[in-house]
Order: C-alpha cells, then structure tokens, then sequence
C-alpha cells in the first residue's frame, strides 16, 4: 500500500522557518515507521514571485489530490502594495473555498509549564483544553455583493455576511461530533440581537442539536459577550462554535490562553477526499510573523502541532499524535523556551532551529 500524501505549503515569512521544523519531525515518523510521501510547492506570496499568482492552478490541482495539506503562513509587508486580487492571503482563501473546508478546528489547550506565561493569572488557564470550530468557508469572508464601489461623489466598501441552513447546519455537526468525543457541551456564539444571520444561526444550531444530538447540552451566547468570558473564564467552555469572521477574532484572543499565538494549531476539514480521508489543511493560527521573520526566533509548536492534528484527524494516528504532543510537552516542562514563551521572567531563548531538534530528541526519549 502507498503512503498517504502530504503536500507542504510554507509560505511567506516565518512560514519555511517553522515548517522546517516540521520536516524534521516527520523524517523521525518516517524512521519509525509511519510514512508519508511528502511533496513541496509555493503559496502566497512566495507563489506570487514566482507565477504572479498567490495560489498557481497546478497547485490546486495538487492540493486538491493530497491526503493532506500542511500550510506554513503567507503575507507579509512586501505584498501590502499588491491588487487585492493577487495578496497571498486571497492565496489561503482560495485553498479553504476550493478544497471546501468548512470546519476549522482551532483548539486552546494550556501546556502545564506554561500557566504562568499567559497574560492571565495562572489559576484562570491552567488546565485550559477548549476547542473552537469556526465556520470556514462562507460568511462575510466570502458573501456576494463585495467590492470597493462609488456612491454619489465617494467610495462605498462592501461585504455581505450571508449564511444558509446547510452552511450552518453542516459546521454545527462538526462541532457537535467533537463534543461528543470531549464533555458533550457546545456553546454557539453569534450575534442574534443585531443580524438576521445570527438569528438562523441560532434557530439551525438548535434544530440540529435537538433533531440528532440529543446527548450534547447546547448554549447560545452573544459573541461580544463570549469574547469577554473567554478572558474572565474561559474554562467555562468545552467547544465553540462560531462563524468566519467571529471564530478568527476568538481564536486569535483564545491563543493568548495558552501562552502565545506560537503555540495554537488549527484543522481545516471538508468532506470526504478521492483516497478516503477528509479534504483536510493543518495550519498554525499565525501568520507570517514579518517583525521576526529571518532572526530564527519564530516559535515551531503551533506548526508542529498542527502536524500532530494531521496525524490524530486524518490518518487515524491518535497515538502517534499522542506521542507528540508529549514530546512538545517534554520539551516545555524541561524549560526550554522560544522567545515568545520568556514572560515577565524573562530567561534565555533557545532559536527556532533548536526548538525543533529539542523536540525530536524528546521524541526519540520518549519512544
Ligand atoms: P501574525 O500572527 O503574523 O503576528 C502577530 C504577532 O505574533 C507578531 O508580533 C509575531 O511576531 C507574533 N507571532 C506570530 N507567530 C509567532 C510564532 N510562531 N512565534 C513567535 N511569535 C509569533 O499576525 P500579523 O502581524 O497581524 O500579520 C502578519 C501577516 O501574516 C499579514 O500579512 C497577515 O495577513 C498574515 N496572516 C497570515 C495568516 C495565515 O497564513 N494563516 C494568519 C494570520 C495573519
Ligand atoms: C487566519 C488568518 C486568515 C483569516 C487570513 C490570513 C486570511 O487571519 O487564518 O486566522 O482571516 O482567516
Ligand atoms: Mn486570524
């Protein structure tokens, strides 16, 4: 039998930095036994340099045939001047939309030895192990009329944030199979006091709770007031379940839970691909991180991570995936520490390189 694909994606900035440390994690794999047949190609906008285009057709086509995708980041203050059409993020968007990856699992989990890292106090995080779903490819992010426009004698720019039943019933699932294999509670958060998508939102996530997911307690939530209990008491929530735009602001407050935005990983996951797995993109919550890019100071754990999620959500590899995330674990209770983990302490920082190979030793220790 082949082994499963896996197309690399690095991208822009720290991008290749923290995805080299991912290829050394994956060439321990392969020496012990689980495989893959990894291919490279250009996103973003190192694509743009190269095709004048953030997302060329022949690396769509391959995206679309891999078992997996691993996305590093893009964008960056080189591309700010570009037509909006050819940015590398359009790049990303284009990948989630084509591959339909609806479902963006972006996990907070708070790593032990990091409790007194996050800018919260210890006893509000430690033990932290939220998971967020945020709807992917619909909402305003994508909705129609969009564009720059002129009105009378100015400009008028618009977004339309449109959802259907099936896009909402269909993340709702999502998120109510997750819960049922965590603490079987979802709590959905949009803004039904103010939008008419908010109001359905609410109205089909308790359709389809009450209809097939009986055994899963579901809350409804304003999302200005959950982004507020996320920072007063985010060990409330077992899963989150939001739109596009709400679930990239929360995930993005969420990360500061754990530590840094360098430690949260994210699975964009669609429906079932040509080989039997899902359509799936494992990428880090950040970006391309420009005030660091080059200095070897990015953090490698959330690209890491999010090869950990590759493992457990699309091959079936949960103890491998366990054995990783131990390693990670290891790694950080043992001190070591990229820059962004120093705290008010503050301490020596180990770079990104060293990060990595500190991770596959804690592999190879641990196996
Ligand atoms: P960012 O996530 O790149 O950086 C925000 C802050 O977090 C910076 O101070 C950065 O140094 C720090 N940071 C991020 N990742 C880190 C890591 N792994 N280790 C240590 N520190 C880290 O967000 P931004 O500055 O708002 O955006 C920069 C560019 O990245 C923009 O072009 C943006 O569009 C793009 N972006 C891309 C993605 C993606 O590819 N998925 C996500 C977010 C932003
Ligand atoms: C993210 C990013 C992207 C988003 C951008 C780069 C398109 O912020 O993945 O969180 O807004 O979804
Ligand atoms: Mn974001």
């Amino acid at each position: 039998m082949s082994n499963p694909s896996l197309l690399i994606l690095a991208g822009d900035g720290i991008g290749p930095e923290v995805m080299a440390e991912v290829r050394k994690v994956i060439a321990w794999f392969d020496a012990h036994g689980t495989s893959f047949d990894v291919t490279e190609d250009l996103v973003g906008g190192a694509a743009y340099d190269v095709h004048g285009t953030p997302l060329a057709d022949e690396t769509l086509a391959k995206a679309l045939a891999a078992d997996a995708v691993l996305l590093g980041a893009v964008g960056g203050p080189k591309y700010d001047v570009l037509d909006f059409s050819v940015k590398p993020e359009r790049g990303l968007l284009k990948l989630r939309k084509e591959l339909d990856l609806y479902a963006n699992l972006r996990p907070a989990q708070c790593f032990d030895a990091l409790a007194d890292f996050s800018s919260l106090k210890r006893e509000v995080v430690a033990g932290l192990d939220i998971m967020i779903v945020r709807e992917l490819t619909s909402g305003v992010y994508f909705g129609e009329p969009r564009g720059i426009f002129t009105e009378g004698n100015e400009r008028v720019g618009i977004n339309t944030h449109r959802y259907t039943e099936s896009e909402i019933a269909r993340a709702a699932r999502a998120a109510f199979d997750l819960a049922r294999q965590r603490g079987s509670r979802v709590c959905s958060m949009e803004k039904a006091n103010v939008m008419e998508a908010g109001i359905l939102w609410r109205e089909v996530a308790q359709k389809i709770r009450d209809e097939e997911y009986p055994d899963i307690t579901l809350s409804h939530m304003y999302a200005d007031n959950g982004a507020m209990q996320l920072v007063r008491a985010p060990k409330q929530f077992d899963v989150i379940l939001t739109d596009n735009l709400f679930g990239d602001i929360l995930s993005d407050a969420a990360a500061m839970l754990t530590g840094s935005l360098g430690m949260l990983p994210s699975a964009s996951l669609g429906a079932t691909g040509p080989n039997g797995y899902p359509r799936a993109m494992y990428e880090p919550v950040h970006g391309s991180a420009p005030d660091i890019a080059g200095q070897g100071k990015a953090n490698p754990i959330a690209c890491i991570l999010s090869f950990s999620m590759a493992l457990r959500y699309s091959f079936n590899l949960g103890d491998q995936a366990d054995k990783l995330e131990a390693a990670v674990e290891k790694v950080l209770a043992d001190g070591l520490r990229t820059a962004d983990l120093l705290g008010p302490a503050g301490g020596t920082a180990i770079s990104t390189s060293q990060m990595g190979d500190a991770i596959v030793a804690a592999l190879e220790s641990l196996h």
